[in-house]
């Protein structure tokens, strides 16, 4: 029997001549198979906690490695590259740094225009995701295995801040390669946050990595690396961090301002949409690797615990549309007891104008935040594409989201996909949240401002919810520019129509978040790499009065 898995078989045919209807008939083969012999990540927490085995299923048919410096989507006949293409390979394989020897990560950017390096001259753990994921769809493994092995050995470093110790779990925000003259040897230097601006801990590195572990072993077929148990060890100390039990009363991640993408103060701080939704596909992975012995016994319990009072939670108080939207608008406050329905005490005049004209009739989106008063009506494009790739969100809810970004295409991709956050600050709230920050300002850079490398995630979120069309129109804007501006890091404005004031050219993850993108359009069953199916024993959505403790 051929081995079947989620990575299961290329698509070799050329998209253009598919349409839509072809795409998502291409996309429902590997799924059809996955039915026959359902993968790790489709069986239920709950038959996991009644101790079913683990990984049936997770052994993939790993693509030939090119040792060519051609990717494979080029070498095939059936599809016509873009010339653009072959300028990002090149400018990818620049990029990548060497350790002793073996390629290890790429460099955040490589612009010779400039001589304010800042720390661009680092391999971030983020920025690599992209890039490793580039390098695993054209069969070259080796660069993330070593990447994943060398930011594990950092890990396990001793972390000060002053004379504060950091968490044992935490994963570096990036690292660099130093070369020691004297002993001719390469070292490597780490940052956990104690030299970042704002002195913020990355609390996504550790999410990206168990996310990229198990990328790694989706499309490689080789559970060898994240059964090791210095693996087994790295996952648990990152999910330490997250897991114990303390003072929360959410099952959300509490998060300081700067502790991810969006590295300096935004206003992000308490439980942001983009942590919720890396922790929780994080929490999946990790349940997909997890060894039950030992202490990973009690680690899957509390992992699938977690799951589902982060999912309800997740679904229920972050998710707005019109309906929920009106609702909000009509809440009574100060409600005391289990019998609030307004449980935050969100204050409906916090509600700002520009939401009711936005939210369509149909649609909806996972706010940015939701904590005691509070509730960040703003849109952010990551944690929303996170959370369709997770399964956060429900089919209905992944349906809504890509309905919105239909209908507001204008204000949320404009002119160059994507924005990082919608709507911008400006003025007073501008001062008050970003303190006057003026790398922040309005329509610009983390405020408001247009990333390309979110074009990757849009991707593979429109291919998971069966909508490559609308992919292909931000890949278009994507290519009618991106090239031409050498590969800006993020473009400034409204419509995201001007390079950005301080962007960086030849920016890494731009470069291989276009090439993640035109693969995941090439051959859709690469979505299995960054994509988990839905739980289908979660449980179902609950109603809000339905969640009441039954006394
Ligand atoms: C900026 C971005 C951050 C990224 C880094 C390196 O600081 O905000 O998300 O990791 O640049 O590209």
């Amino acid at each position: 029997m051929e081995p079947l898995g989620l990575r299961a078989v290329g698509s070799h045919c050329s998209l253009s001549e598919m349409d839509d209807l072809d795409l998502t008939r291409a996309l429902d083969k590997p799924r059809l198979k996955i039915e026959r012999k359902r993968s790790f990540d489709e069986r239920s927490m709950s038959e996991l906690s009644a101790g079913y085995g683990r990984h049936d299923g997770l052994y993939d048919s790993p693509r030939g490695r090119s040792v060519l410096d051609t990717p494979l989507s080029s070498a095939r006949n059936c599809f016509e590259p873009h010339p653009m293409m072959a300028e990002a390979w090149e400018a990818l394989r620049r990029s990548m740094v060497f350790f002793r020897g073996h390629p290890v990560g790429t460099l955040a950017a490589v612009d010779n225009t400039t001589d304010e390096v800042l720390n661009y001259d680092q391999v971030f753990v983020r920025d690599f995701v992209p890039s490793a994921l580039a390098f695993l769809m054209n069969g070259e493994s080796d660069i993330v295995k070593h990447f994943l092995l060398k930011t594990l050995q950092l890990q396990d470093s001793e972390k000060r801040v002053d004379r504060f110790k950091l968490g044992k779990g935490v994963m570096p925000a990036s690292f660099k390669v130093r070369h020691d003259p004297v002993r001719e040897m390469d070292h490597l230097v780490a940052d956990f946050g104690e030299t970042a601006i704002g002195r913020v801990a990355p609390v996504d590195s550790g999410f990206w990595w168990i996310i990229l572990l198990r990328a790694y072993t989706k499309s490689t077929g080789d559970l060898t690396l994240s059964e090791t148990p210095e693996c087994q060890k790295g996952i648990k100390l990152i999910l330490s961090l997250c897991l114990a039990e303390g003072f929360d009363t959410f099952p959300t991640l509490l998060c300081a301002d700067g502790c991810s993408m969006i590295d300096r103060r935004m206003g992000v701080y308490g439980y942001p949409i983009e942590i919720q939704a890396l922790f929780y596909m994080a929490l999946r992975c990790a349940l997909s690797m997890l060894k039950p012995d030992g202490d990973g016994r009690e680690c899957i319990e509390q992992i699938t615990k977690r799951l589902h009072a982060l999912s309800f939670h997740m679904r229920n108080y972050f998710w707005l549309d019109y309906q929920q939207l009106n609702d909000i608008y009509r809440y009574k406050t100060e409600e005391y007891s289990h019998t609030a329905v307004n449980k935050f005490n969100v204050m409906p005049d916090s509600i700002p104008d520009w939401v009711f004209d936005f939210m369509p009739l149909r649609g909806g989106y996972f706010v940015g935040n939701v904590g005691p008063a509070h509730m960040d009506f703003r849109w952010f494009a990551l944690g929303n594409c996170v959370s369709i790739l997770s399964s956060l969100a429900t089919p209905d809810q992944s349906m809504a989201i890509m309905d919105l970004l239909e209908h507001r295409w204008a204000e949320l991709v404009g002119e160059m996909p994507l924005k990082i956050c919608y709507p911008c600050l400006e003025g007073h709230e501008w001062r008050i949240i970003t303190g006057c920050d003026p790398k922040n300002t309005r329509w610009s850079y983390h405020n408001g401002g247009s990333w390309p490398v979110l074009l990757w995630q849009l991707t593979a979120a429109c291919i998971k919810t069966g909508r490559p069309q609308i992919a292909r129109r931000a890949v278009d804007l994507i290519e009618s520019r991106l090239h031409r501006d050498c590969w800006p890091e993020y473009y400034d404005g409204k419509l995201g129509r001007y390079v950005g004031k301080q962007a960086r050219k030849y920016q890494t993850w731009s470069i291989a978040g276009y090439l993640v993108a035109k693969m995941l359009l090439e051959d859709p069953s690469h979505i299995g790499m960054i994509s988990l199916e839905e739980d289908k024993l979660m449980k179902p959505v609950i109603k809000r009065s339905a969640s009441w403790p039954q006394l």
